[in-house]
């Protein structure tokens, strides 16, 4: 053994833990190849990975600086969002009508509220080792930990989706902006009320998700809080809510979930549709370019990044490495699930914008998402159309 390794391996886990998060910020941002990028990243990736702002206590303040576009002519200007804004009165629904008198008990193994085939347990000695009482335990904060990170980034989407309100050039997209609004505002409460009354546990704002939301509340660019909201965080989200949606046992949580993925159904649309004439006919080709990196980059940092450390802090620190347990993560076959979930969603999103050109296909063919190129984006699949998806993935694992 090497002295550095010899001194490293004497210091107290929670050092290790550090000095290891800090290699991981060194990884994150010595790979992105445009310096726009990093500088439209960098300064949250020091608030979120460095000072952990996002677990600082109460408030957390973001400063904004974007521009509020008025028009006092009022005009029809967008009839596909007009449309879209329709169908969004139509499909507003209320958090009391779920049938929350649902008891539900997060360790019962006959309702469990991950299937017991999301981790594979045999696969590092700690965990094979759990008890079948403890695995529920572990899966109960697993999936605690899950829904405190949807509260967390719909918190996000709220304020983004007031922001993209104020700051959008379309008027029918100010109608529709304040139906997401509401929407935002709902699945705050639904999540919030889930984990408050069913859960008994909430855990801190993951600092990769603070970067993410922290970056794209600070840009002051509409369109970059378009990509980050409407495209990036909300794919992270179908892919996170479509993995749960169609694993879970509980039912609460699936009738909660099917309404909301209704809704964010129609938020990435909305994304799709704003975007897609902008890249193509308003942005210089450097602009594209650096936009279609900064959606690489961060479509990198939602596949590797959200490896649950605060999971791991409260079962097994101390006990394996972090890189142990990043592993155990990565190939657990939930995780797995989820990256093909999130990643069939957001690639075509990303095609159908024009942030997917010949010159960064090989990128992402290099870490594995080729496979996603043809995929059907959100302005050719309904919501309905990606529930029985899920419905018939869930058939297929039954
Ligand atoms: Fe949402
Ligand atoms: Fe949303």
């Amino acid at each position: 053994m090497k002295l550095t390794d010899r001194v490293l391996d004497r210091l107290p886990p929670r050092v290790k833990s550090q000095l290891d998060a800090w290699r991981e910020v060194v990884d994150v941002f010595s790979h992105i190849r445009d310096p726009r990028v990093l500088k439209a990243l960098g300064p949250s990736g020091v608030r979120g990975l460095l000072l952990h702002r996002g677990k600082q206590g109460v408030p957390t303040h973001v400063a904004a600086s974007h521009r509020v576009h008025f028009d006092w002519s009022y005009p029809h200007d967008h009839p596909e969002m007009e449309a879209l804004y329709l169908r969004a009165k139509q499909g507003q629904w209320d958090g009391d009508d779920l049938p929350w008198g649902i008891d539900v008990d997060p360790v019962n193994p006959e309702v469990p509220l991950l299937p017991a085939w999301f981790f594979d347990f045999d696969a590092i000695p700690v965990a094979s080792r759990l008890s079948p009482k403890e695995r529920l335990a572990f899966q109960h904060s697993q999936a605690a930990w899950m829904l405190s990170q949807f509260l967390h980034g719909e918190q996000g989407a709220l304020f983004a989706a007031a922001q993209v309100t104020e700051a959008v050039q379309f008027f029918d997209g100010k109608f529709y902006g304040a139906t997401q609004v509401m929407d935002e505002a709902r699945h705050v409460e639904v999540f919030q009320r889930y984990l408050e009354s069913k859960m008994q546990k909430l855990y801190q704002v993951n600092d990769n998700l603070f970067v993410i939301i922290d970056a794209l509340m600070a840009d002051g660019r509409w369109d970059m809080k378009f990509l980050g909201m409407q495209i990036m965080v909300e794919g992270l989200a179908l892919g996170a809510f479509g993995t749960m949606y169609s694993t879970t046992a509980e039912p609460l949580l699936r009738a909660l979930l099917r309404n909301v993925i209704q809704d964010e159904a129609r938020h990435v649309h909305y994304g799709v549709v704003a975007l897609r004439d902008h890249v193509r006919q308003e942005l210089s080709e450097s602009e594209r370019r650096e936009r279609e990196d900064w959606c690489f980059e961060v479509a990198l940092l939602m596949r590797n990044r959200f490896m649950a450390y605060e999971v791991y802090e409260e079962w097994f620190e101390g006990i394996i490495s972090r890189a142990q347990w990043r592993q155990f993560v990565t190939d657990a076959p939930g995780m797995e699930l989820f990256r093909s979930v999130m990643f069939s969603r957001l690639v075509p999103n990303l095609r159908e914008i024009g942030l997917l050109s010949d010159r960064i296909r090989p990128a992402y063919e290099e870490v594995g998402l080729g496979r996603y190129f043809d995929g059907a984006a959100a302005d050719q699949i309904s919501g309905d159309q990606m529930l029985s998806e899920l419905d018939a993935q869930r058939a297929a694992a039954a």
